[in-house]
């Protein structure tokens, strides 16, 4: 653990607007100042700095945070690693910690024993009881040359063949089985290999270090394939399998897909920027690590319903990054390695060339979706591309996509046109509206804080007040003794303000620093959304009190099945305590 003091005369030494001038040309605006984002692309300047609360927002994709969140996320480093860029930067030094030096020792450790595993698994490959192994991978279509490119192994059909090897190496069975390559057996009290009888695919990062593997099994009985868990060299929601391939060119863009034999087959057949996500949907994590090589991805999932699901939700957080994409349709197939495997890697070319765009795809998925060889069809039809064209930000976007619905369902530009702004203006209203009611994000936190949709009066009064009391630090004892972390209604903004009430004992100042080591950085946003918002509508410390006691009272509120539950004495007294509240 880093002491506090130091990073809080870290941040005294790294002043944000000049951190933030390294990456993003600013321009000041009064007290503020403002750039293009770095963390999604635009044309207009969202990204904007404060001097005075040392914190930075991006009203566009909701990225926020202090300087050490910037830093994090522009230089893709954890933490510790941030604080480390920065006081390197400003040309301090970061307390030497034991604690720290053991991590980092075994850190080192785990990528040595899954170099040495790795090795071990490619030998086996050439022995006599690896043959079923390099007959399957060669029965799969793949050659030598790939087979030894992507380092594939054999995991042997025996019990301790790999951790008998790391022990005669001096390798320690606890640090064996922190690299998930070992288990201890409960009964016999032995260590024992993790992968056995598998095919095994090393996941190599980007300095190429051995960071884990994927096995799959031949025959038999457990999941098709076993991942490493995570391990302290090991995120599996933050890397890309064959990224470390794919960045040795120049990239236009990614093609991404599903599974490990997808990526290498495609790699095979020439297409060297394909990458996959390892089996989990993808994360944002995984978007963000994308969006520091290209602008464009191509999805390549599997034709089946759910990689057509996990497509549209792709879609979606690639957006968020400022990732096109493309949607590859496999027709006759059900993943890009079975149809490079069928029809060959010149084809699979001219698919990948006829890719539609996101934008596309939606149309052809609504043209689907009814039956447009009637009125009625037609018109439902027309509604959701409307509603399809309304998000889009770009008016010529707008009109290119309208023109071509025209043509298609036998209307005009203009008319399509007129309705789609129509609809922007009723949004905007709408949103408007809802902002002046202090909920403007009523659905943008949706994922972080799930309790806002049912208790949205709650989740505004929790965020007035997590806003003003950043802004007006002083009210907080005060608070303390009233309102307590488990009067929230949002878990989330509950361990906010438990984090500002853990500030009380310790005397340390109140900023948005003090989130940085136990919340996310979609968490950090978040806070730093609300301390924004607190200063755009001038929160007062009277607005922190009155803001508590509406969330004492709307806590003291039972639902209707509640209300519905109650004894006819009981809702007499519970109304009565109602009207004595809100006085
Ligand atoms: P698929 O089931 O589509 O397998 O899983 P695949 O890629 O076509 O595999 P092959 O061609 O039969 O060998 C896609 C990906 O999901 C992850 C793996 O990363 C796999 O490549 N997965 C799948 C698992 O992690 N565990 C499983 O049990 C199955
Ligand atoms: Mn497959």
């Amino acid at each position: 653990m880093i002491p506090q003091s130091f990073i809080e005369e870290l941040k005294m030494n790294c002043d944000i607007e000049s951190v933030v001038s390294s990456y993003v040309q600013l321009r000041k605006r009064g007290r503020i100042s403002t750039g293009l984002c770095p963390f999604h692309s635009e044309k207009t300047g969202s990204f904007t700095v404060y001097p005075e609360s040392q914190s930075f927002y991006c009203f566009g994709c909701g990225a926020g945070g202090d300087v050490i969140g910037f830093i994090r996320r522009i230089e893709n480093l954890e933490y510790v690693e941030a604080i480390k860029f920065l006081a390197q930067r400003a040309g301090m030094n970061v307390p030497e910690d034991a604690a720290e030096d053991k991590t980092a020792l075994l850190k080192t450790k785990i990528l040595e024993m899954n170099r040495e595993a790795a090795r071990f698994y490619f030998s086996e490959l050439t022995k006599p009881s690896g043959k079923a192994a390099l007959d399957y991978l060669l029965g799969r279509g793949l050659e030598p040359k790939t087979i030894k490119h992507f380092g594939l192994g054999y995991a042997p059909n025996e019990w301790t063949r790999l951790t008998d090897l790391l022990a005669s190496k001096g390798f320690r069975y606890e640090d064996m089985v922190a690299a998930q390559l070992s288990r201890k057996s409960e009964k016999s009290g032995r260590y024992y290999d993790v992968f056995r009888d598998r095919v095994m695919f090393p996941i190599i990062d980007l300095r190429g270090n051995v960071i884990g593997f994927g096995g799959r099994k031949m025959s038999g009985d457990g999941p098709k394939y076993y991942n490493s868990p995570d391990t302290p060299v090991f995120k599996k929601t933050k890397n890309l399998f064959a990224l470390n391939f794919a960045k040795k060119q120049k990239l236009e863009r990614l093609i991404l897909c599903e599974g490990y034999m997808d990526v290498i087959a495609m790699h095979q057949a020439g297409f060297t920027e394909a990458v996959a996500s390892l089996g989990t949907s993808l994360t944002s994590d995984q978007c963000r690590l994308a969006s520091a090589y290209v602008e464009e991805a191509v999805l390549a999932y599997d034709s089946d319903e759910a990689g057509q699901k996990a497509t549209k939700r792709a879609i979606g957080l690639l957006d968020e990054v400022g990732i096109r994409s493309k949607v590859l349709s496999i027709p006759d197939a059900k993943d890009p390695d079975e149809y490079i495997k069928k029809f060959g890697g010149a084809r699979f070319k001219r698919l990948i060339e006829q890719s539609a765009g996101s934008v596309e795809y939606e149309l052809s998925k609504i043209g689907a979706k009814y039956d447009t060889g009637t009125p009625e069809g037609k018109i439902s039809a027309l509604k959701d591309a409307v509603g399809l064209l309304a998000e889009m930000k770009n008016p010529l976007e707008r009109e290119v996509w309208a023109a071509k619905l025209a043509r298609d369902y036998g209307t005009t530009k203009e008319g399509i046109l007129t309705q789609v702004q129509a609809k922007v203006k009723r949004r905007a209203r709408a949103e408007s509206a809802r902002a002046i009611n202090g909920t403007a994000q009523s659905n943008t936190f949706g994922g972080a804080v799930p309790e806002k949709l049912k208790n949205p009066a709650s989740a505004a009064a929790e965020e007035r007040l997590l806003g003003a009391v950043l802004r007006h630090p002083e009210t907080l004892s005060t608070l303390s003794t009233a309102l307590s972390p488990e009067d929230f209604v949002c878990e989330l903004y509950g361990n906010f303000y438990r984090k500002l009430l853990s500030t009380l004992s310790t005397g340390f100042e109140i900023s948005l620093t003090l989130f940085g080591e136990d919340f996310t950085l979609e968490q950090q946003g978040i806070i730093a959304k609300l301390s924004g918002l607190a200063r755009e509508h001038q929160y007062s410390a009277e607005d922190a009190i009155e803001a508590s006691k509406t969330i004492l009272r709307l806590k003291e509120r039972k639902s209707d099945q509640e209300i519905g539950e109650l004894s006819g004495a009981e809702l007499v007294e519970y109304i009565e305590n109602i009207r004595k509240s809100k006085k």
